[in-house]
């Protein structure tokens, strides 16, 4: 089905507050993107289990909403992140790390995933689990401003969410050792350069340009967006030839979608399409 370009009606943002140190702006449906904003500005948004729990349930509650099709994460003007809680992880030993219930602490950092692309809005201080959190996001935008590093040797331990495999991937072996064996950041600049991120925008305008990137995607079909964002992560893991065959079969996987239909018949009728996101 399509149609003539159809007026989406202006409607207010409505703020859903995540308990205490995570806020959920929750933008109207017929905007379909969603703004998850670490809040925990007395210690640069320092990752405690509370948030990582609050991010993780964001996450899996948003999931069910085919209402919202991309969320934008950020943090504050100071601080992204500045890493998992180092105050809660000196009171635990060898034996807690190792034996406690970890679907209930802050050891969900690593397995942070959201089906739904996550453009990140990034300034300031973006260090350890901070960066491993930015890192598990799709689109990363960063502020002049932000700072990225992998800290941990600096507290005699080692990164531990990715700070030793998605950095490796985004930047390459040289920079990855480096940042992880010196402890030394990164400016915005630099982290553009080694491809850590997409863009760099000056800091007021990292948020509104994450959100404008994410209101772009919240535009197309949610079945093909959730197939794009898949296919993209496989190249992580698959190398190219096998790559090559999961994105055939995920294309082929289109046409099972009333959604491709849509879109093919609006570009031949010179229209826009207007999805069923089924
Ligand atoms: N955990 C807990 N508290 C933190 C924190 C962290 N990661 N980072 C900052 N804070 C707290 C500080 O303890 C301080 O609290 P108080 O006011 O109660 O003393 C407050 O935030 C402000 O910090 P500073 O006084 O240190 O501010 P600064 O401007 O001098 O320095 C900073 C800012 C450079 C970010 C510095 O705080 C810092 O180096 N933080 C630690 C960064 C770090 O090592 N991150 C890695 C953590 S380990 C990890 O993430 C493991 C993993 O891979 C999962």
């Amino acid at each position: 089905m399509c149609s003539k370009k159809k007026k989406i009606p202006d409607q207010k943002k409505k703020i859903i507050h995540i308990p205490k140190l995570c806020s959920l702006k929750h933008n109207n449906p017929t905007c379909n993107k969603t703004t998850i904003t670490i809040n925990r500005p007395k210690a640069f948004n320092a990752l405690n289990t509370d948030v990582v729990l609050a991010l993780r349930d964001a996450y899996n509650t948003l999931a069910q909403d085919d209402r919202v099709r991309c969320l934008v994460l950020t943090g504050s003007e100071k601080a992204f992140a500045a890493g998992a809680d180092i105050k809660e992880m000196l009171s635990m030993d060898y034996h807690t790390m190792e034996s406690h219930d970890r679907s209930q602490s802050l050891l969900q950092m690593g397995s942070l995933s959201s089906s739904k692309p996550v453009v990140a809005a990034i300034n300031g201080f973006t260090f350890g689990g901070g960066n491993e959190v930015a890192m598990s996001c799709d689109i990363l935008i960063a502020g002049e401003n932000a700072k990225f590093g992998q800290p941990e040797i600096n507290l005699g331990i080692m990164a531990g969410a990715g700070g030793t495999q998605r950095l490796t991937t985004a930047v390459g072996k040289s920079l990855s050792m480096q940042m992880n064996l010196t402890g030394d950041p990164i400016d915005a600049q630099r982290a553009l350069v080694a491809g850590l991120v997409s863009e760099v925008v000056p800091t007021a305008e990292c948020l509104p340009r994450a959100q404008a990137i994410a209101a772009r995607i919240a535009q197309k079909s949610l079945p093909v967006i959730k197939k794009i964002k898949d296919a993209v992560l496989s190249a992580e893991e698959l190398g190219t030839e096998a790559g090559i065959k999961y994105e055939h079969q995920r294309f082929i996987s289109c046409w099972a979608t009333e959604d491709q239909k849509i879109g093919m018949e609006a570009f031949a009728n010179k229209e826009k399409p207007i999805w069923k996101h089924r």
